[in-house]
């Protein structure tokens, strides 16, 4: 055994489930493909939402996270994760993490489909920055992490046991085995062009857990973000922060209208619905020209500043936006510990389908997610019973080059699985699939593809024109595994079905 848990990624999920496992005395080895700058989580801006305050309470921030969901969240999971993060913020207050006011309580932000401020930021506004930081140096002081640079090929999985992974570092491909295996590999919205994740966003772990035989669900709900800088040349793109339009900006057209002036949300309505609002159009811009430039400039420093390096003003200029895709609200099944459907296999943060998001994931949830699972994962692990598998016997090494993307799939992503999907324009892309499925992103894009084209409905992040509304028949869960190819299931079944097996499982390991 090389460790006791090998913990795959180093965003905010990752870095918490190894900081909490070495506090509790278990050695972790943290593979890492660069470092934490490369997360998603990194530039992750908003911040993390959580109650606080005489006129919020977390039963509000689950509401707001259940309609946002359009009937396909968790009840028992939000409510757990809206609970829990109150308490866990306030214990990250000393860390000077957050903006506070003078009285020393955080200073509250307000984002789309939130009924109340509720957005704990950073002073610069640059929270996912703040946050990963600081914890990345906080587990690189742990004696018991070891932290390797690398990319995961390949689990090893031994009589049906998650038994570690094998890892490609800059000095060669090495199996890594550990008792337990956490991915906390983000999600895959880095393969579409106009992206606001890193490159590393591949869809590694989704792909691996697949490949080993986990259970994964939901991946038609691709998140874009209605407020991406159309900007030329950069990748990933820049995003600009729903708490922008939180402090009053607006989204108008090219004749100055604002183009959710009749939405009773106006600019704060829900994510799905502002991104298809700014995708119809061929032209929309981010206005805070009616803002003090000042407060504007104080508020959002660090944009600020990284837009004035553009040789743009965020206070003054008028930015022009498109959607650009944000986040993989499906996943790996797991339960309310982070506990995939093979055992020795956990999954944290984006990475993982923990019934949070549901169709559309609510504004600054998914750090929240990240804080609560990483955590939450780390201690059912350190409780778990030491497992009594032999060494998986080792194959050959993976070829690497099976992980190569390749080049026309980004195309097809943006023409088939964007805002708004043609059925036409699926079935060409699938069709274009089945000549370059030896390689792993090819393979996973098919299994978003098929779950898309089975959903003939349209539903928070996934609109298709030929079926514009929900439907009841379709308030359910498409599930892909390996043996068993994809299937449906109603809601809330896989959460409610699955945990108690996942339990059973669990109990099972010895
Ligand atoms: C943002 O700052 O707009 C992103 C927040 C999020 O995606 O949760």
């Amino acid at each position: 055994m090389d460790s006791e848990v090998l913990v795959v990624g180093a965003g905010l999920a990752g870095l918490s489930a190894a900081f909490a496992l070495a506090r509790q005395g278990v050695a972790v080895r943290l593979v890492a493909k660069v470092d934490h700058t490369t997360s998603n989580s990194y530039l992750a801006q908003g911040g993390v939402a959580a109650a606080y305050g005489r006129f919020d309470h977390p039963r509000l921030h689950a509401e707001d996270t259940m309609r946002v969901g359009r009937e396909l969240s968790y009840r028992p999971v939000v409510e757990m994760v809206t609970a829990e993060g109150p308490a866990l913020l306030q214990s990250l207050l000393p860390h000077r993490l957050f903006a506070v006011d003078e009285a020393g309580n955080p200073h509250l932000d307000r984002e789309a489909g939130h009924s109340h401020p509720r957005i704990w930021h950073a002073p610069d506004g640059f929270t996912g920055r703040a946050l990963t930081q600081w914890l990345w140096e906080a587990v690189t002081r742990e004696p018991l992490v070891t932290v390797e640079r690398g990319r995961v090929l390949q689990l090893l999985v031994n009589q049906g046991q998650v038994v570690g992974a094998w890892v490609m570092t800059p000095q060669g491909i090495f199996p890594r085995r550990a008792a337990h295996t956490v991915l906390a590999t983000g999600g895959m919205a880095g393969l579409w062009p106009f992206t606001s994740n890193p490159e590393t966003t591949a869809g590694d772990g989704l792909w691996l857990a697949f490949e080993a035989g986990a259970v994964l669900t939901d991946l038609e709900f691709i998140q874009f973000h209605p407020t991406v800088l159309a900007w030329k040349g950069r990748r990933p793109a820049q995003l600009l922060t729903e708490a922008l339009r939180g402090f009053g900006a607006q989204l108008v057209d090219d004749q100055g209208r604002r183009i959710l002036a009749d939405h009773p949300e106006q600019e704060l309505a829900p994510r799905d619905e502002v991104a298809r609002a700014v995708g119809q159009r061929d032209a929309v811009f981010l206005s805070l020209r009616h803002l003090d430039p000042e407060a504007v400039r104080h508020h959002f420093s660090a944009l600020a500043a990284t837009l004035r390096a553009m040789g743009l003003d965020l206070a003054r200029d008028l930015l022009p936006v498109r959607p650009g895709a944000h986040f993989t609200m499906g996943g790996v099944l797991t339960d309310e510990q982070g506990r995939t459907s093979l055992p020795g296999l956990w999954a944290v943060g984006e990475v993982a389908a923990t019934g949070l998001h549901g169709a559309n994931r609510l504004a600054s949830n998914s750090l929240l997610e990240g804080l609560v699972f990483g955590r939450r994962s780390a201690e059912a692990i350190a409780r778990a019973p030491r497992s009594a598998t032999p060494p998986a016997p080792l194959g050959p090494a993976p070829d690497p080059s099976r992980w190569e993307v390749p080049p026309e799939l980004s195309g097809w992503l943006d023409r088939a699985l964007s805002v708004f999907r043609d059925p036409e324009v699926m079935d060409a892309c699938s069709r274009w699939l089945a000549g370059s499925e030896e390689k792993v992103a090819g393979q996973l894009a098919r299994l978003v593809l098929e779950a898309a084209q089975a959903r003939r409905e349209s539903r928070g992040a996934h609109f298709r024109a030929d079926a514009p509304r929900p439907s009841e028949r379709y308030r359910g869960h498409f599930l892909h595994q390996r043996e068993r190819g994809l299937w449906f299931v109603p809601h809330p079944e896989p959460y409610a079905s699955w945990i108690p097996r996942l339990h059973q499982l669990a109990l099972g390991w010895s």
